[in-house]
């Protein structure tokens, strides 16, 4: 990855990280914008309107259609992050703490609610293929909300298989990431065979971005993150790791589990953390994630040059990611 590239994301980075923080809302009722400007003032990431703006620029889509659709889908990311962070009883995210844990679930519900509306707002400014573009938008949300639902479902199940886990995913994380392609080829009316590769790369990255934060959820550390780790584990959740001990190890998982349960969090994660290591749990978990990235690369034969070499980076950017 060449520095100049590099610097060409952190620009990008910046300059949507700048939007989102002076975004236009009223200054009352505070009780509902407060914690708007707060949400959008954390320290994340904004891959997805990255990754939706350089898929735009690959095709030559109108600079304007591109911003609103880049602010939407992050609008988008932070609602279902506000409403996953109650779902999933959480202190951190974006280095600050929850809006629920900052105010309380009345606020941070209400707090989701405008951001979602907000991203509609957003998205229904875009001017080329405006019905198609909503459409495909609320199918992806919806798609969320059908992966959170297999993710609470699937909590505490010793049933579930990794495939079961894979499925979950492509809709939980997969689906938003698929947004973030397929808009800015709809915006730039390509056909629905380019469409469909381009959300299976939504789909495959998801994959490989969802399995990958499984891992960092036990193996890194809170301040890195900026969000609480460990509730993964508190919550008993189907995690790509616990799947894949249960596939290869399945009666040394059964006595790990047994052995601590009851356990303080902080004792129980370091004795995960070397019972994945040793039985090369991590490394089969960590090779599946590279997969999907590597198939997530493939799908990109249908973006034109030199838009292509761009994505291609910008994958192996965020596989490279460490927080
Ligand atoms: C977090 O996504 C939610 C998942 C799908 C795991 P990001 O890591 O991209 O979120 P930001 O950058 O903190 O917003
Ligand atoms: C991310 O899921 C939220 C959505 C995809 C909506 P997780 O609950 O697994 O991710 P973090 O760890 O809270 O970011
Ligand atoms: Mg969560
Ligand atoms: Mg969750």
């Amino acid at each position: 990855m060449t520095d100049d590239f590099l610097q060409k994301i952190a620009e990008l980075q910046k300059r949507l990280d700048g939007q989102l923080k002076n975004y236009p809302f009223p200054q009352q009722p505070e009780y509902l914008y407060d914690p708007l400007r707060y949400v959008l003032a954390g320290n994340a990431k904004r891959l997805r309107p990255v990754l939706l703006t350089l898929t735009g620029q690959a095709f030559g889509v109108d600079e304007d259609d591109l911003r609103h659709a880049a602010l939407a889908v992050e609008l988008l990311h932070n609602f279902t992050l506000v409403h996953d962070d109650i779902m999933d009883d959480d202190l951190l995210r974006h280095g600050q703490p929850t809006v629920q844990n900052k105010w309380d679930n009345a606020t941070a519900i209400l707090a989701g609610d405008g951001l979602f509306i907000e991203a509609h707002r957003s998205i229904s400014r875009v001017r080329n293929n405006t019905q198609r573009v909503g459409a495909v938008f609320n199918d992806g949300a919806l798609a969320v909300c059908v992966g959170q639902a297999y993710d609470k479902e699937y909590e505490e199940n010793q049933t579930i298989t990794l495939n079961d886990y894979l499925h979950m995913t492509e809709k939980k994380t997969g689906a938003m990431l698929s947004l973030c392609v397929e808009i800015p080829a709809l915006l730039a009316n390509q056909d629905d065979g380019v469409c469909s590769q381009l959300r299976k790369f939504g789909y495959d990255i998801g994959k490989g971005f969802q399995i990958q934060d499984d891992i960092l959820e036990i193996f890194s550390d809170a301040d890195e993150m900026g969000k609480s780790l460990g509730s993964d584990v508190i919550a008993q959740k189907q995690t790509a790791l616990t799947l894949m001990a249960r596939k290869m190890a399945q009666e040394q998982w059964s006595e790990f589990c047994q052995r601590s349960e009851g356990q303080p969090i902080d004792e129980k994660l370091t004795a995960m953390r070397t019972f994945f290591k040793d039985t090369g749990v991590y490394a089969e978990t960590t090779a599946m994630a590279e997969e999907y990235f590597n198939n997530a690369v493939s799908d990109l034969v249908v973006i034109p040059d030199p838009g292509r070499e761009e994505l291609v980076a910008f994958t192996n950017f965020i596989k490279n990611r460490n927080y």
